[in-house]
């Protein structure tokens, strides 16, 4: 139960982590690329507003002027080899260019990523109006200064990268840690667990001893009834009562501590057992129950199925689900009992047309001291310890058990443990 605890716990933790850092590494991400974008803007409209004095001149010489490097109020500022300048007039004809990208973007005021078909790394473009007099409200042509994208593209892969690399080996570390820590938070809760168990097992352990010694001095009264006085009879007969109801109470906690490995397990005697013989003697003994409430009772049971595991578990196992299905049928439904093999595994089928039980109570059918009558009247018996028996019972023998049912319709109990190939004897070792 721990173990799977503190994987799942560890699991959630590394989800919350993974959840956190991805956010975190998104968030810087996209911060850095934004910032990257903003400098490259503003670089890019430096450059344009630098070329607008020489809009005139490049109007009256075109690319003649453009040309004269040494002249141009730009060229500390413009590089070459990634970047473009662009002059337009005001219906949007370019008049000059000068840089490395000559593509035709549509001319769009602001900035603007345009893709490249030719080179698949995409361009930056920031376009600027130009008013040489201030009187007149129209610009009198553009300037767009590009620049291709290749730089920011390239520290944005190694950025995404290092976030990808440096994001999981945090996570390594985190799942490190958080192993070590998870083992630290469920140690004290393991602690107090096993100290539960250990007090269940020892107050029903020292609980039978008295009851024991009650139930049997109530019996001895109940020999003599002439010495009792007639008054106290009923009171007798119900101490006695309660008292076997207090005695196989303390015995199925007694047993499930004992299948909690919270005392010593006294060693069970496994031996091969015919699974039909051992339904069938429950059947029997259980048919004067079926009958005084009116209830058809069938079974159908394949032979030469064996079972290796403790003859008095298994008996229980099914008693107590076959018990149940009596219980909580009503006079006039039936109970259907089947034996049969799949593969390499026994299925015991319990059925039965009683009461059901909803959807929604299924997960908790097995719980201890569940019942589904919330009152948990004692009315049909039992001490709400059943079902969880019988479950610990089938899984230590490597089965488990599961169940359909459905409200008034009836439920199915279905017990699935492995076979043995064949008949084994098991002959007691000469002494
Ligand atoms: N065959 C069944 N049909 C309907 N309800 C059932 C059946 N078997 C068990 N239950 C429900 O499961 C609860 C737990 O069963 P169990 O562990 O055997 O305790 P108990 O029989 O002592 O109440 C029962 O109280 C009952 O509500
Ligand atoms: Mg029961």
């Amino acid at each position: 139960m721990f173990p799977g605890l503190r994987w799942r716990l560890l699991l959630s933790y590394l989800t919350v982590m993974a959840a956190i850092l991805s956010i975190f590494g998104a968030g810087v991400y996209v911060f850095f690329s934004r910032s990257m974008y903003s400098q490259l803007d503003k670089k890019l409209r430096t450059l344009a507003q630098a070329a607008t004095p020489s809009f005139t001149q490049v109007k009256a010489k075109g690319s003649t002027y453009v040309n004269q490097v040494d002249t141009v109020p730009w060229r500390d500022i413009f590089n070459h080899d990634s970047q473009s300048l662009e002059w337009f007039d005001n219906q949007g004809k370019l008049l000059a260019r000068r840089g490395t990208i000559d593509l035709e973007f549509p001319l769009k005021l602001g900035s603007w990523t345009f893709p490249n078909k030719k080179t698949h790394v995409p361009v930056r473009a920031y376009t600027v109006s130009v008013f040489t007099d201030s009187s007149l409200d129209r610009p009198e042509g553009f300037i767009r200064a590009s620049q291709s994208l290749e730089e920011i593209e390239t520290i944005k892969n190694q950025l995404f990268w290092v976030l990808i690399f440096g994001g999981m080996s945090t996570l390594i570390l985190i799942g490190l840690g958080g192993f070590w820590l998870t083992r630290k938070a469920i140690e004290p809760i393991e602690e107090s667990f096993s100290k539960l168990k250990q007090f269940t097992a020892d107050a029903s352990h020292e609980l039978r001893g008295p009851v024991t010694a009650i139930k049997a001095s109530v019996d001895v009264m109940q020999c003599h009834p002439e010495r009792i006085h007639p008054k106290d009879a009923k009171k007798l007969a119900a101490i006695s009562s309660a008292t076997t109801q207090m005695g196989q109470l303390i015995g199925d906690l007694l047993f499930l501590a004992r299948t909690d490995n919270a005392t010593d397990v006294p060693s069970r005697k496994r031996t091969t057992i015919a699974l039909d013989r051992i339904i069938q003697d429950i059947v029997v003994l259980l048919e004067p129950m079926a009958q005084e409430k009116n209830i058809t009772f069938k079974y159908q049971l394949m032979p030469n199925i064996y079972a290796f595991g403790d003859k008095s578990e298994l008996n229980r196992l099914f008693s107590n689900l076959i018990e149940n299905a009596l219980q909580y049928t009503p006079s006039g439904g039936k109970v259907n009992v089947s034996l049969t093999k799949h593969n390499r595994f026994a299925l015991v089928n319990v059925e039965d047309s009683g009461i059901g039980i909803a959807p929604e109570q299924i997960p908790f059918v097995f719980d201890r001291f569940w019942r589904a009558d919330k009152a948990r009247t004692r009315r049909e018996g039992g001490t709400g310890l059943g079902l969880a028996i019988a479950n610990a019972i089938a899984q230590n023998n490597g089965g488990k058990i599961t169940l359909t049912s459905q409200v008034n319709k009836g439920s199915c109990f279905q017990v699935r443990i492995p076979v043995l190939a064949q008949k084994v004897e098991i002959k007691p070792r000469p002494v």
